[in-house]
């Protein structure tokens, strides 16, 4: 077949396909006047039309925290993830704040002692959530801190909120879901960002915390938060994986559901959210794309920590490049509409990041 280039199609329009012209009748020539790949031949041109980018200011580092001092604990799920005692989670943010990564998000490993099943630990002011607050803010008060609202990491059945004969009940479990974000925004956390997904919780908080003067202390709220597969290597980190009985689906989202995720959308902004934010990642770019496209709102996405360990293990094995699906998953967010990324890759993509540079 002959090929010439650059004659003009004739009354064609621009999105009609070669293929049009082929099917009319002409199968001996084949114009391209339209050469996408005229954008593609070499980086500059390519740096030139890219249409999103990542940068530092993207990213939000999650960081697992143990008690001690001087402690480092691999959670075997999730290689290069560690759980920290507070002393090193200050690193790790003086770190965070080397690599221009704007916030850290904290999540304790509860002793197993201290769990019981209220989960009353986490209204403890002493906790280790709040003495790594106060302790990182010391040290490094330019970090912005998110803290999760949610009352897994304290219960003795691993669930978010109370529990009585099988049922988590909801208003009972916001009136103490508050009394923790009032905890946490005493200690110095910046963005209070309820995971529990109760009805309600988010005016529930926003109220109690204007009340105590923390109106600057932001919501983050987990407004599609999903019942996934993908958050099981995140429960042996806070070690709740063992302990879960049963599952989150009376109050995390069905993964069938979109509308569904944009009227929870729309009750979190009502009852205002600052920030909102889908969970997981890379099966929800749907959600996260709608949501962001139907509110304008500054919407984050949480690349879980399923999604990090698949990515991890099959870069350990040798069956992708590692880095490369990083990044790639990164900017992807990004595309699909998120102003920022939930990422326990935020320091290693940091890093590359300012080698771009
Ligand atoms: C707890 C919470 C979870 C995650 C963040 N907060 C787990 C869950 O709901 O069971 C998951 C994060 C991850 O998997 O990386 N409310």
């Amino acid at each position: 077949m002959a090929i010439k280039f650059g004659r003009p199609i004739e009354g064609r329009s621009r999105l009609q396909p070669v293929e049009a012209k082929r099917r009319a009748g002409s199968t001996a020539e084949l114009d391209l006047t339209t050469r996408p790949r005229r954008n593609r031949r070499a980086e500059w041109i390519r740096r030139l039309v890219r249409e999103h980018a990542l940068t530092t200011d993207d990213l939000i580092w999650p960081l697992f925290l143990v008690e001690g001092t001087n402690v480092r604990i691999p959670v075997d799920s999730m290689p290069g993830v560690e759980r920290l005692s507070v002393d090193q989670a200050v690193r790790e943010a003086e770190r965070a704040e080397k690599l221009a990564i704007p916030a850290i998000a904290l999540f304790p490993y509860t002793d197993p002692s201290l769990r019981d099943e209220d989960g009353s630990e986490a209204l403890n002011p002493d906790n280790l959530v709040c003495r790594a607050i106060r302790a990182i803010k010391q040290r490094v008060p330019d970090v912005g801190i998110v803290c999760d609202v949610a009352l897994d990491p304290y219960t003795s059945h691993g669930h978010d909120g109370l529990l009585r004969d099988g049922v988590i009940l909801n208003d009972e479990t916001v009136a103490v879901l508050v009394r923790q974000a009032l905890v946490q925004a005493e200690a110095g956390c910046d963005i209070i960002a309820p995971s529990d997904m109760m009805d309600g919780r988010v005016g529930a908080i926003r109220a109690a915390l204007d009340e105590a003067s923390f109106a600057d202390v932001a919501i983050m709220a987990y407004t599609a938060k999903y019942a996934s597969a993908f958050y099981g290597p995140f429960r042996d980190a806070v070690g709740s994986a063992k302990t879960l009985m049963g599952d989150k689906r009376t109050y995390q989202m069905d993964p069938a559901n979109a509308e569904e995720a944009l009227r929870e959308a729309e009750l979190d902004i009502a009852e205002g959210a600052d920030m909102i934010m889908v969970k997981p990642g890379m099966p929800y770019l749907d959600i996260l794309h709608r949501i962001r496209d139907a509110f304008g709102m500054p919407t984050f996405v949480y690349q879980v920590s399923g999604e990090y360990s698949m990515i991890m293990a099959a870069a350990q094995n040798g069956w992708i490049d590692g880095e490369k699906a990083m990044m790639e998953s990164l900017i992807g967010f990004k595309r699909a509409g998120a102003a920022g990324i939930l990422t326990y890759f935020a320091p290693r993509a940091a890093e590359k990041l300012r080698k771009l540079e």
